[in-house]
């Protein structure tokens, strides 16, 4: 049994409405050789916790293992913690791996920034572990840099970000996350773990759509919503990834979470810095509904400027005509919904040369001349002479095999030598960590949208990276290709930004594969999924809204029952689930009658009366697509108007068919004692009685949507 002394005072971090203390932690052994210390959480919680007794502090005693294995280490690395799972694997090639440092320094910036530097004289390793908390929200970004301080290069076989530690009583921890696969990203998951570990992340060269970069931690004792300690992580990064909960013995909960190099490790030279991506940490007091509103502040913070464009209702011919692009087609599509107040209109796959289905045309980005007889400018012209922007698919990634790009430049894809390259979609996936290649790309870019009047732009990516190499004399353990890609990928988009401001950009990748802060940061809107199926959708964009903003989320209405989901819905439903995030219509409206083409007319009218509310206010998810009746409610910044997007999903226990009551929703983050009246039928309601009552709902089989708009009066 070892015994170490008690921690120092801590350093205090603070963001708008919680505190985050750290300390240093140490195995007691003073400063001998031998010696080590680490990084500890103190507390994290809402602002006033941090007087009082660490709820993390113990008496450091252990048995069997080291005190560093049982401390709640922000960051420590392997050697120093040898069993319990450190967050840092480090040595010189081919030698025993093992970190062992010393402290050297703090460095902190009022309470909003705090650097702890750490030395590995032996290795050559310099640590910075950094914090640094995101003004006006409650979110603080850690991340740390690794430095070769000597002669000799590093392996790094680990290089976790940042970990956290969450304090749980005997029951464990509940943890949230999204999981899901192509179709059905997304899913809202929970998880109850005592202890051992549970670990998720991606090896696909993007996020994926098996698991978000997201997680929710809670006391499994606590309640889900309402009143409950809930701390919330997001890993920055597009590219492979991973995150690992562990439950440790006596009450706390760890996790480490950081990119996965494709090699294995990466090869850090002497005097290069390594800087891990960034976790994004957040707490809320009110359980998951409240850690949402955390991140969609936050990521109302990442669109910037941004936030304040009107996200424009599309209309886009994918589902309508797939790779059947024709200008005769898509205009009289155009003309269809400009006439019911589209602003945008967007061809999706199929408009360039070869692309006659998905087995051909990908790296070629000219407009087929066959498909457009009088010009894609005059096609362009005739779309925005109706009144509508107009928008472009690509995939700047992908390229088809019988391409003349493929022809041109077969070494641009990932290969690996003597090995043939698997196609997945038909496709293969070019290198856009090579610069040629981001040269290219941008280039592609900047033609087309210099050339045609294109004002949104999707970015779609449709295949991961199989044979993923880059055949060349460097060895491939001193590439570290899955960061490269990542930095190609961010330098078009940074382009993108910079040099065509006025486009709006859509972020996807076969659905929602690739969808994290640094793409959220890059684009103005992304695409959740390819399932537009209505009670699907509704489980993804309830997952979805967990973790993102409704100005991000890209929503389509679409011909029911969709393709993967036979439940049917109204097409009322189909609206108000899609206008809880940024509306646009996927339907062959060419099949529309008149009755359903006015009823689109309305629905989109009332969008844009309340896309601000819903883009701009706090969110409360009220009820769950579990339930009978479920909401997304948004109250405007100013509290003066209310927007209710009510479905019914269907179910019968929730409107009792014999007594006839209404369903009832009780709604969240209103004034007590004020008045709303309903802006459609003039009832007027008590804030109380809208929170402890409810609104009430009349569902029937025809009628299983409303959106209930309430003025403050
Ligand atoms: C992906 C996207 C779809 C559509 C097709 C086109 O699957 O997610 O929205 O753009 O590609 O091929």
């Amino acid at each position: 049994m070892s015994t170490t002394e008690g921690p120092s005072d801590p350093w205090v971090l603070r963001t708008a409405h919680t505190v985050y203390a750290v300390t240093l932690g140490g195995d007691g052994e003073g400063d001998g050789p031998g010696a080590g210390v680490w990084p500890e959480l103190s507390v994290w919680g809402p602002a006033g916790a941090e007087h009082g007794p660490s709820p993390l502090d113990w008496s450091r005693r252990t048995h069997f293992v080291t005190p560093a294995d049982l401390a709640p280490a922000e960051y420590i690395p392997h050697g120093l913690r040898p069993f319990n799972g450190a967050d840092l694997i480090a040595g010189r090639p081919g030698q025993e791996r093992g970190v062992f440092w010393r402290f050297v320094e703090a460095h902190q910036e009022a309470d909003t920034a705090l650097d702890l530097t750490f030395d590995d004289d032996v290795l050559g390793l310099r640590v910075t572990v950094r914090y640094a908390v995101v003004a006006d929200t409650d979110v603080i970004r850690r991340w740390s840099e690794l430095t070769c301080t000597g002669s000799e290069a590093l392996r790094l076989e680990r290089i976790d970000s940042a970990a956290i530690n969450v304090p749980v009583s005997a029951g464990g921890a509940r943890l949230t996350h999204l999981t899901g696969q192509w179709s059905q990203e997304f899913q809202f998951t929970q998880t109850r773990l005592t202890r051992g570990t549970l670990e998720f992340g991606s090896t696909q060269g993007v996020p994926g759509h098996a698991y978000a970069p997201w997680l929710a931690v809670q006391d499994a004792a606590d309640p889900e919503r309402g009143e409950s300690s809930t701390y919330g992580i997001a890993l920055e990064w597009a590219g492979n990834w991973h995150m690992a909960v562990d439950a440790e013995p006596g009450g706390a909960v760890r996790v480490r979470a950081g990119r996965v190099p494709h090699e294995g490790a990466v090869l850090l030279s002497p005097g290069e810095t390594l800087r891990t991506p960034r976790l994004a940490c957040a707490f809320s007091p009110d359980g998951l509904d409240g850690l949402s509103r955390v991140w969609h502040r936050y990521e109302r913070r990442l669109a910037g400027t941004r936030l304040h464009r009107p996200r424009p209702v599309l209309y886009n011919s994918w589902e309508a005509t797939a790779f059947d692009v024709r200008a005769d087609h898509q205009l009289a599509l155009a003309r269809r919904a400009a006439a019911m107040g589209v602003e945008l209109f967007v061809v999706d796959d199929g408009w360039f040369t070869g692309r006659h289905d998905d087995t051909g045309g990908l790296g070629d980005w000219h407009p087929d001349p066959a498909l457009f007889p009088q010009g894609f400018d005059g096609f362009v012209d005739q779309v925005r002479a109706l009144g509508l922007d107009f928008g472009l698919w690509v995939e700047p990634e992908a390229v088809s095999p019988g391409s003349a790009l493929h022809t041109a430049h077969p070494d641009w894809v990932y290969r690996l030598p003597d090995r043939t390259g698997r196609r997945v979609r038909n496709q293969l996936l070019l290198d856009l960590g090579r610069v040629d290649v981001q040269d290219f790309v941008l280039a592609t870019l900047d033609r087309l949208l210099d050339r045609y009047a294109v004002s949104y732009l999707k970015w779609d990516m449709n295949r991961p990276p199989t044979e993923r190499g880059r055949p060349g004399p460097a060895p491939a353990e001193g590439l570290d290709l899955d960061a490269a890609h990542v930095a190609g990928y961010l330098r078009v988009l940074d382009h993108l930004r910079a040099r065509h401001p006025h486009v709006t950009v859509e972020g996807c990748a076969g659905g929602g594969g690739r969808i994290d802060h640094t793409t959220l940061a890059r684009t103005d809107v992304v695409w959740p999924s390819d399932n537009t199926a209505p009670l699907d959708r509704l489980a993804i964009q309830y997952g979805y809204l967990h973790a993102h903003a409704p100005h991000t989320m890209s929503s389509w209405v679409t011909d029911a029952p969709g393709l993967f989901d036979p439940r049917p819905r109204s097409l009322d439903f189909r609206f108000v689930n899609a206008m809880s995030g940024v509306l646009g219509i996927g339907a062959d409206i060419g099949t529309w009658d008149e009755a359903q083409r006015a009823q689109a007319t309305e629905w989109i009218a009332r969008y844009k009366d309340v896309r601000d509310v819903v883009h701009h206010g706090d969110t409360h998810l009220l009820g769950s697509p579990q339930d009978p009746t479920c909401a997304v409610q948004s109250v405007a910044v100013d509290g003066s108007r209310v927007v209710v997007g009510a479905l019914s999903t269907g179910r019968l226990d929730g409107a009792p068919l014999v007594p006839g009551r209404p369903d009832r929703l009780r709604l969240q983050g209103l004034d007590p004692l004020a008045r709303y009246r309903d802006e459609a039928d003039g009832t007027e309601y008590g804030g109380a009685h809208l929170r402890h009552v409810g609104l009430p709902l009349r569902w029937s089989a025809a009628h299983d949507a409303e959106l209930v708009v309430l003025r403050r009066v």
